[in-house]
């Protein structure tokens, strides 16, 4: 099976960070893989603006090997190159003084495409100063819209205050705050498998579920972003914003359609509904961990604190915790989030595991009857697996087997799995803001997190130490089995 490209409009793109991290690794290689798609119509540009002196044909060297470096052999189209190239510029643009602007500015008008999309690419305490210099320069017009990336903020408060400088300036229909695990083609194909089809819906609540698990596992480390992680840690990295994502698409009722404030809508109140974790039961419902030296990712690792330079830090790199959501459809329905680096693999999961048969009519010979298990894998091999049990074949008598009803994306469909960027950067072009953060859901996830934040302070609750290459610290594990459950066995 393979799925059509349908052009988007003529649109500017201009990439603040453009010599960025974020702009080599994915932005760059996302546009290009959509060129090579055909999704663009003429005169589609790329405009790199940071504060690095370089010229425009620096910029396309610099963007060459990006796709080199990080697209596969395989998609490597050196005609397309060529094209992707012709499409790019650069400006050095200093976004703390007018250095650069009037060039920007001449730039974007001598050729002006209806669309504009302004992403912010670089650290949130630059948003400010950005939105203020468009907004004078006159850059910003109705079909403009800006994109920021995570972290938006670092607790409620400092996140109200972004929205509220960039919401200063933009329409909230113009803002586009990415969460990139949105664009994962395995978290859309999770609305799917809940809406379009008739059979999972009337067995999604607590009368038929009886926990859920959500598993974000990486095997990488700090990858050179030491200095940020430091700051932040696993809870306000991941959980805050991708697993609480993952969450509400999980939990929420069906939206009326997939017009983005329908989405956001439901999304709000399960965030609202979330059971708060405050520091009376902080200790009981979360484990923090930070990982020691060991093996992972296919040789010796060193500790957290080795690869910080810095003995004291009691930042977690792995967070675990059990979180309930206070409404009629999961009340007494645990959701399990774990989350770190340094772990055995990279693997990131959902797991609805359903209650047991009410009753078994089958002799104790036929062996143990497993509740059924709906895993969504996210990543890698996408897919969803349908736990069920059969007869196990044979004249052996009745003995009982579990085995996967297996959906496994990578088989089924001939054409290679785009990169969550791609989709969410041909999203913005087209002005459709259901895969992006609401104002309302990134305030309500604080408004969760904060409170844990807070509890772990004020009990000094310290992190546990765990060993690279493993599943996280023993207090994980007993967070779940004082429960009578297991972590579902990524292996
Ligand atoms: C980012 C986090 O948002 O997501 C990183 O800041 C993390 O720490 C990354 O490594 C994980 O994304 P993915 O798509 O590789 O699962």
């Amino acid at each position: 099976m393979t799925s059509q490209t349908i052009p988007v409009e003529p649109f500017d793109c201009i990439v603040f960070g453009g010599s960025g991290d974020l702009a080599e690794r994915k932005l760059i290689p996302a546009l290009y893989q959509r060129q090579r798609a055909g999704q663009f119509s003429d005169p589609t540009r790329i405009i790199g603006a940071s504060r690095s002196e370089m010229s425009v044909e620096d910029y396309k060297t610099f963007a060459r090997n990006a796709i080199h470096e990080h697209v596969k052999k395989d998609e490597i189209d050196e005609e397309q190159i060529e094209q992707f190239l012709q499409r790019i510029s650069y400006v050095a643009i200093d976004a703390k003084s007018d250095q650069g602007w009037p060039e920007l500015k001449k730039l974007i008008k001598n050729k002006p495409a209806d669309i504009r999309a302004f992403y912010l690419a670089v650290s949130p305490s630059l948003f400010g100063d950005i939105a203020k210099q468009l907004k004078s320069n006159d850059l910003i017009t109705d079909q403009t819209r800006i994109v920021v990336e995570k972290p938006i903020g670092r607790d409620l408060a400092s996140a109200q205050i972004l929205n509220d400088t960039i919401g200063s300036v933009f329409r909230e229909d113009q803002i586009f705050r990415i969460d990139h695990y949105l664009g994962k083609e395995t978290v859309q194909n999770l609305m799917a498998l809940r809406f379009a089809n008739a059979l999972y819906e009337p067995l999604w609540n607590s009368a038929h579920i009886d926990h859920v698990q959500i598993t974000v596992a990486e095997s990488v480390g700090l990858e050179g972003r030491a200095g940020y992680y430091d700051t932040a840690g696993a809870l306000r990295d991941m959980v805050q914003n991708h697993m609480l994502q993952l969450l509400c698409l999980v939990a929420m009722e069906p939206p009326a359609s997939l017009e983005a404030d329908a989405v956001h809508d439901e999304k709000v109140k399960v965030l609202r509904s979330l059971v708060p974790i405050t520091a009376d039961n902080v200790q009981e419902n979360t484990v923090r961990g930070q990982y020691r030296a060991g093996a992972s990712a296919g040789g010796p690792v060193k500790s957290y604190l080795d690869d910080l330079e810095n003995n004291t830090s009691n930042t977690e790199t792995f967070v675990a915790l059990k979180a309930e959501i206070g409404n009629w459809r999961w009340a007494n329905v645990p959701f399990y989030l774990r989350t770190g680096k340094r772990l055995a693999e990279r693997v990131s999961e959902i797991v609805v595991t359903f209650k047991p048969i009410p009753h078994s009519i089958f002799e104790s010979s036929a062996g143990h009857i497993t509740a059924n298990q709906l895993v969504i894998r996210l990543q890698p091999d996408e897919g969803v697996k349908q736990w069920i049990m059969i007869k196990d074949p044979g004249p052996g008598g009745m003995r009982l087997r579990q085995i996967p009803l297996d959906m496994s994306f990578a088989a089924s469909f001939d054409e290679r799995n785009p990169d969550a960027y791609e989709r969410l950067i041909m999203d913005v072009v087209r002005g459709n803001q259901t895969l992006f953060m609401r104002r309302d859901e990134v305030e309500a996830a604080w408004r969760w997190v904060d409170p844990i934040l807070e509890g772990w302070e004020s009990n000094e609750q310290k992190v546990q130490g765990y060993t690279s290459g493993t599943w996280g610290p023993s207090g994980s594990i007993a967070l779940i089995e004082r429960d009578g459950r297991t972590w579902h066995d990524s292996l």
